[in-house]
């Protein structure tokens, strides 16, 4: 496969325009495309069949390959639309309550602070925003900055935090921070949009309480596709936001199987996703 504009002819974009902001949306190859829309014919023909059947087996067998890419097992990984999604999934599901404080900084995506402020404002918990400014010299600087906050407030109960942050991009060393979140026991959400694609990602190792991403920006994944980890610990109280018919079930991940009716192609079209990035040599190639 041969980098630089001919990789073009791989693509559906409109060439009259240069689409460099890659992050926010990502890019479908149109063989992965191809495939969604095989999947929509097929879901078409058979509308009962796929949504009493099909639609659960392939979201194990997605979730399941989802999880190996991120360094799981299959049993903490749920599929979702969106780091949204999961971002307003697991703040909801966050034991929190008045009395407690959530972190944000200056360079958490907006609309994540924007929900952990409507659940504030439903739970009773407030919202603190940790000043960060730039230049940052280095990662001790950031590890100290956090250190300083988790004093001053001991109602800081939940962070969260951007694995690769949005606007400003900026590699935040979480392994580091997670080292002193945990001395000081706080619930941890990490934000890792444009992490898995970019960085790798072992979350048995990273161990957070959660961690959400978007597979569509930086995984040639249709839109939308997201995934949501959750801890052990943490997967008997976690709650779809968008309660249906599964909203008890076990494991937990069943409770993001169904969602109401309607379009699940860009959940399944992971392995052809996948076959893309190995025919251009890999992640590291790209
Ligand atoms: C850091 C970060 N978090 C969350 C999101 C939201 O992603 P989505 O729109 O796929 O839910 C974005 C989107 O660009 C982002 O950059």
């Amino acid at each position: 496969m041969e980098f630089g504009k001919s990789m073009l002819e791989n693509f559906l974009l409109n060439n009259d325009y240069s689409m460099i902001n890659h992050g926010s949306w990502g890019a479908v190859p149109k063989e992965v495309f191809d495939y969604k829309m095989k999947l929509l014919r097929d879901h078409e023909a058979l509308p009962e069949y796929f949504f009493r059947k099909t639609l659960y087996e392939e979201q194990e067998r997605n979730s399941e390959a989802i999880a190996k890419f991120v360094g799981t097992e299959p049993n903490s990984v749920a599929l979702t639309d969106n780091t949204t999604f999961g971002v307003n999934s697991s703040i909801m599901s966050a034991p929190l309550s008045e009395g407690d404080s959530i972190l944000v900084q200056s360079f958490t995506y907006k609309a994540t602070a924007c929900v952990a402020e409507r659940i504030a404002e439903q739970k009773g918990f407030i919202v603190r925003t940790l000043d960060i400014r730039l230049p940052i010299k280095s990662d001790d600087d950031i590890v100290q900055l956090y250190a300083n906050e988790l004093e001053k407030y001991p109602d800081i109960r939940m962070i969260i935090l951007d694995h690769i942050s949005s606007a400003v991009p900026i590699l935040w060393p979480v392994e580091k921070l997670m080292n002193l979140f945990r001395a000081y026991d706080v619930i941890i959400l990490i934000d890792g949009a444009h992490a898995p694609g970019q960085v790798s990602v072992c979350l048995d190792e990273l161990q957070p309480d959660y961690y959400v991403a978007s597979l569509h920006k930086w995984n040639f994944v249709p839109r939308s596709c997201g995934m949501l980890y959750v801890a052990d610990g943490r997967q008997e109280s976690m709650h779809n936001i968008m309660t249906s018919f599964k909203y008890k079930a076990r494991p937990f991940q069943k409770r993001f199987h169904y969602i109401g009716t309607r379009d699940f192609s860009s959940l399944f079209c992971w392995t052809q996703s996948r076959n893309f990035v190995e025919k251009c040599g890999g992640l590291v190639n790209i």
